[in-house]
């Protein structure tokens, strides 16, 4: 644990020093759950971003994208239930005045269970060796059996009293468990309360003719409003998808893990609208599709896995996490929804307005049900910058900090580096960056000896190096220099797009996990 605590702080440092995040406002302290991203991050995110709406619109012909505003009607946020049931259960500590969810405090009180029953398993699997049969042993190990039993059924009791509104039991529950503050250690809690995650606004000039608005707390919304405006002028048969990505926010209750929990954040949302009775369908296939879009970055197919929900959102009838092992262990990283038609019925109610499709070869009026992706930029964000992070032990015993990001998302592709400051080398640096710059994001860097370029330009996660030395004024040739395997080859300057393209293009990543 205290090794992951190391990492993740690593990460916050690193994200730091190397141009990613800043804390907002910094010069005056910073404002809680509220960050920056500096010349590095904002490229990074720029990259999540395309790679998103890009395998989302341009390779499926029938998902287009819109952006809708951030302010919105008021009624929208009636109909869509924030008004009423967009709630976290808070709880404070009567001690420290620290204040919780107390759904989390439950959830990662089972996370441990879970964790010891997979070290016993763990452990286990090195005695028996290649004979070893997991899923017998969790049926027959008394102690793994207690362990998960006892997580499924204080998980179940946690969805139940939560979907009954029975906040007494969330407490009873925490004290039964004997949770402990986790910071403090204290067991005195207060009772348990809902509290309303929406930021509130006003639009208009004059104090009384103000109406009261919300800054958007998820995106989605903006979508189903505008469902048959999209669906009419883009002359969009079922099924068919839309695409976002944009600002939302949040009155976090607890926010202290960096940029996981946000006040102020991005999400990237698609709402697939299907015919009734199909969306289950559809839902098992976009699950598969959006875990092989995570498993194409190459970030280690042991960092995800699927968490199906037991207690349903009210507009759900299906629903999974894609969860991703953060520094500080399984966490949801995108949620899969099946919304069924609860969004759009709700706008009709509220507007007036219907929203139906006509569906040609039923020859038949519905409401079409949805199903929804939707992944945190920011959370993307440090699920690939605390993957990348590597503290490497070298063969000369030297260490090397490395930032071995998916190179189509790095914000630098390649760095242009004259081996000297003198004899026509910077020139002829200079000249390829000129070349290179229309397709690629390079970057001329000639200060300190080039061991050490190398070094920056690794720990700031550029994938390639490329090297003009004295050779190059007669051979016309260069030396790129790979950052994961600190590999280096010769080649002509004259096959460099080509190279860069190869390693960092769009599709060479997504090609072999489009589905
Ligand atoms: N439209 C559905 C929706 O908003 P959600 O599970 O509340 O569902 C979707 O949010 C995703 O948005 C999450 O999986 C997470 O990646 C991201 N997200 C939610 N709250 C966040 C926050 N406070 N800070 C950063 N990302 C957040």
């Amino acid at each position: 644990m205290a090794k992951q605590e190391d990492l993740f702080k690593n990460v916050i440092s690193h994200a730091k020093e190397y141009g990613y995040i800043f804390a907002s406002s910094e010069i005056y302290d910073g404002l809680s759950a509220v960050y920056d991203y500096g010349q590095n991050g904002a490229e990074l995110k720029k990259n999540i971003k395309e790679y998103w709406w890009r395998s989302m619109t341009q390779l499926h012909q029938n998902i287009v994208g819109i952006d809708a505003a951030i302010l919105m009607h008021p009624k929208t946020w009636k109909a869509s239930g924030h008004v009423d049931a967009f709630n976290d259960p808070l709880i404070d500590n009567k001690d420290s005045k620290k204040r919780y969810r107390a759904d989390v405090l439950v959830e990662d009180y089972a996370e441990k269970l879970l964790q010891k029953a997979e070290k016993e398993i763990a452990k286990a699997k090195k005695r028996f060796g290649e004979d070893f049969d997991a899923e017998m042993y969790k049926e027959t190990n008394p102690r793994v059996k207690r362990y998960l039993g006892d997580r499924k059924e204080i998980l179940e009791r946690l969805a139940r009293s939560l979907t009954n509104e029975d906040l007494a039991d969330v407490k009873k529950l925490i004290e039964e468990l004997e949770i402990a503050d986790p910071d403090t250690g204290s067991k005195n809690w207060t009772e348990v309360r809902q509290f309303n995650l929406m930021f509130g606004t006003k639009l208009g000039a004059s104090a009384d003719t103000a109406t009261d608005l919300y800054l958007r707390p998820e995106t989605a919304q903006g979508i189903f409003v505008n469902f048959l405006n999209v669906q009419k002028t883009g002359r969009m048969k079922i099924p068919f998808g839309i695409a976002q990505i944009g600002k939302a926010f949040r009155n976090e209750i607890v926010a202290r893990q960096f940029i996981f929990r946000m006040r102020e954040f991005e999400q990237m949302e698609m709402q697939f609208f299907v015919r009734p009775g199909e969306e289950l369908e559809w839902y098992e296939k976009w699950k598969e599709t959006r875990l092989n879009w995570h498993r194409s970055l190459g970030l280690g197919e042991e960092n995800y896995r699927f968490h199906d929900h037991e207690k349903l959102a009210h507009y759900a009838n299906a629903a999974a996490d894609i969860e991703f092992d953060f520094p500080f262990g399984f966490k949801e990283l995108e949620g899969i929804h099946s919304r069924t038609d609860f969004d759009l019925k709700a706008h009709e109610e509220h507007s007036g307005k219907k929203l139906r499709f006509y569906d040609p070869e039923l020859k038949e009026n519905y409401v079409p049900f949805v199903i929804e992706t939707s992944i945190g930029l920011d959370r993307m964000f440090l699920a690939v910058l605390s993957a990348s992070l590597k503290e490497e032990q070298l063969e000369d015993g030297n260490t090397r900090t490395v930032l071995k990001l998916p190179a189509v998302l790095a914000p630098t592709k390649a760095a242009i580096l004259p081996l000297v400051k003198k004899d026509g080398l910077p020139e002829m640096a200079q000249k390829i960056v000129d070349d290179l710059k229309w397709d690629f994001t390079v970057q001329y860097d000639e200060k300190d000896a080039i061991g050490r370029r190398y070094r920056r330009q690794d720990a700031a996660g550029t994938p390639l190096c490329i090297t003009v030395d004295h050779d190059s004024l007669d051979d016309n040739s260069v030396t790129v220099r790979f950052r994961d395997t600190m590999e280096q080859k010769r080649i002509p300057i004259t096959e460099l797009d080509a190279l860069i393209r190869k390693e960092t293009d769009f599709k060479t990543w997504m090609r072999d996990f489009s589905n």
